[in-house]
This record gives C-alpha cells, sequence and structure tokens, in this order.
C-alpha cells in the first residue's frame, strides 16, 4: 500500500494472528497513531461475562475453555459496535473476523455502508513463543491445555481467515516475533504510514 492511505474515511483495518501474536498490544499501539478507534471482540465479550449480561451468562463457559462463540453472535456483537459514531473515521478490528463464515457476515456488514477494507494485517509468531507469552501473561484462559486448545481453534478456524484476504489482495504479513515497537513500525511501514 503506497503513502497515507487515510482518506476522509480513514483506515479500515483487521489484526488478525494467532492467540498472543501481540493482536491487542499493537491494536492499542496503532490506535492513536492513526486515530481509529481498537475494537477487540475478545475484549468486549469478557466485559459482558465480568458485567453479568444475559450475553456474558451464555459465553462465560466458551471463554474459559477456549472455543468460539458462535458466528450470529459474534456478527451482533460487531454490527452493533460498528454502528457507533466512533467508527464513521476508520477502525481497527482486533479478533474478528475468527472464522470464514464471519468473514462474509463482515463484507455484509460493511456493504451497507458502501465501505470496504483497507487491509488486513497477519501477525506471525512461532507457537512456542505464543505459548510462552501467554503463560507469562496469567489471563483466566491462559492455562497451558487452554492455550493449547485455543491454538488449535487458531489452526483450524481461523489461520483460513488469512488466505480469504490473501486471495483479495488485502493480507499484509508481519513478523511478530520482534520487540513490541519493531513490530508496529513494521505495520506502519507496510501500511505507508511514516513511523
Ligand atoms: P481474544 O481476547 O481475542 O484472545 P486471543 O485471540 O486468544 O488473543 P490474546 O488476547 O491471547 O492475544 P493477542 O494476540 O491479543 O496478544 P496480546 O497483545 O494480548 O479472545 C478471547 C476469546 O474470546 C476467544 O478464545 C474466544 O472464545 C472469544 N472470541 C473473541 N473473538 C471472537 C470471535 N470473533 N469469534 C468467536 N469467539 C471470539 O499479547 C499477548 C502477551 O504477549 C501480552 O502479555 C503482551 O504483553 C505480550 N507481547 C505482545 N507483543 C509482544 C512482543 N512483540 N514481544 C514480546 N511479548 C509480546
Amino acid at each position: 500500500m503506497e503513502g497515507d492511505s487515510r482518506g476522509p474515511k480513514g483506515l479500515r483495518l483487521l489484526l488478525l494472528g494467532a492467540p498472543g501474536s501481540g493482536k491487542g498490544t499493537q491494536a492499542s499501539a496503532l490506535s492513536s497513531r492513526l486515530c481509529v478507534p481498537a475494537i477487540s471482540t475478545g475484549e468486549m465479550l469478557r466485559e459482558a461475562v465480568a458485567e453479568g449480561s444475559e450475553l456474558g451468562e451464555r459465553i462465560s463457559g466458551l471463554l474459559a475453555s477456549g472455543e468460539l462463540v458462535d458466528d450470529a453472535t459474534m456478527r451482533q456483537v460487531v454490527q452493533r459496535r460498528l454502528d457507533k459514531p466512533d467508527t464513521e473515521r476508520g477502525f481497527m478490528l482486533d479478533g474478528y473476523p475468527r472464522t470464514i463464515d464471519q468473514a462474509h457476515a463482515l463484507d455484509e456488514i460493511l456493504s451497507s455502508s458502501g465501505e470496504g477494507l483497507d487491509a488486513a494485517i497477519q501477525i506471525e509468531v512461532p507457537e512456542e513463543e505464543l505459548v510462552r507469552r501467554a503463560l507469562a501473561r496469567r489471563r483466566e484462559d491462559d492455562r497451558e491445555d487452554i492455550v493449547r486448545r485455543r491454538l488449535a481453534v487458531y489452526r483450524d478456524k481461523t489461520r483460513p481467515v488469512a488466505e480469504f484476504y490473501r486471495d483479495r489482495g488485502l493480507l499484509v504479513e508481519v513478523d511478530g516475533d520482534q520487540p513490541i515497537v519493531r513490530v508496529t513500525e513494521a505495520i506502519l511501514s507496510a501500511l505507508g504510514v511514516a513511523a
């Protein structure tokens, strides 16, 4: 992508990558740099569980076991969030889409506003480093057996999403096994934005 592609509508970006690859870390760093909100579906779901909402009660077991929440529920969650006015000048979605069905759902959500995506950024990190990072963090779903289950779900259901965007010429692959600031720089450089 050449030059800073932010037009009047801003950048519409996806952050893809395995659990622990640094999606959330990079979303926070890039959100202020690119002036777009970082939207983490994992964070929204954990908030729903913490609030004890109807959604939270329905999905808490899935989150705890490392399984995915169903596509129809995720479509509602994402649609509601993207309907908020702060996304009018772009957004960075962290953790969605995670299945090919979710990628099609996102197409439909965006087509209603006549907008497309600018890039899908895939952060690559070797599996043993992913496990090391997760175990060092100790979130509730960071127990080794659950981390390995999340990685298996990723390989099976989410990895094909990267190919979906590669076929559309939107995939940007970045080495995530380097210091955090270097990963941020690599993403900005791939987007054609000065670091
Ligand atoms: P979610 O919260 O999205 O979890 P995840 O994909 O497993 O990702 P993580 O938060 O573990 O990792 P990350 O890539 O964001 O890395 P981070 O920056 O935190 O989803 C949780 C659950 O919600 C799912 O399992 C599922 O149940 C459900 N869910 C969410 N979205 C869904 C969807 N679309 N459909 C269905 N279900 C859905 O970094 C990890 C650690 O590494 C941190 O400690 C960080 O400090 C460190 N770190 C980051 N970068 C570096 C670096 N370059 N070098 C060294 N350390 C680093």
